[in-house]
């Protein structure tokens, strides 16, 4: 099985959340992670929509790594989705590219209370719909997603065991954790 890690963080260096969960991938086996703030900046018209595809087609599960910012993907990976999830290629006609490939997001949050009834009245899984959405219109499998709230205030211990829960789940097989599928084909 071929993992494919797409990591966004508008301030890497910054980072201490990502940065370390992005470790994890790292004692996996076939796992690519692509750093798209470190490969194209703030530039999206930079994007290597081409190399980008490419990696997606290779990969049997996706996993999008990123910081929840205002309650949404970075302004990278959106403008990324943007530019990659062409018509005829993810979508439309003949767009098939991204068919039966799971999508897992894996992002941290450094509010707490995602319930309803508290100040933010969503579920981290209900912010997540935008991505979750767009998964089964491509195609896709679409896995529960992986929040850890709190990530401003997590100890290096915690830290140390959101690494591994991202490990076990990179390790898992096809299939372990999925939320929904892809109505596509029964709908067209
Ligand atoms: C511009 C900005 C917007 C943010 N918006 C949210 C938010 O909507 N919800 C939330 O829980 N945390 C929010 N945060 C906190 C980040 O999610 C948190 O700092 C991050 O997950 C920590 O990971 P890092 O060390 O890799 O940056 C925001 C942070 C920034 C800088």
């Amino acid at each position: 099985m071929k993992t494919l890690v797409i990591l966004s963080h508008p301030n890497h260096k910054n980072s201490r959340v990502t940065q370390a969960l992005v470790q994890a991938p790292s004692e996996v086996e076939s796992v690519t992670v692509r750093n798209i703030d470190k490969l194209y900046g703030t530039d999206f018209t930079a994007i290597d929509v081409e190399a980008e595809k490419v990696a997606h087609e290779a990969a049997d599960r996706i996993v999008y790594m990123f910081p929840i910012h205002w309650f949404n993907l970075t302004p990278m990976l959106k403008a990324y989705m943007n530019a990659v999830w062409q018509y005829s290629w993810a979508f439309g006609e003949g767009g098939y590219a991204l068919a039966g490939k799971e999508m897992q997001v894996i992002a941290g949050a450094a509010e707490e209370t995602y319930t309803h009834g508290s100040l933010i009245q969503y579920t981290t899984a209900e912010i997540l719909a935008p991505i979750e959405a767009s998964s089964y219109y491509t195609s896709m499998t679409y896995n529960h997603p992986i929040v850890f709230t709190n990530s401003n205030a997590v100890s290096d211990e915690g830290l140390k065991e959101w690494q591994q829960i991202v490990k076990a789940h990179l390790e898992s097989p096809l299939g372990s954790n999925v939320k929904g599928v892809s109505l596509r084909k029964k709908l067209e």
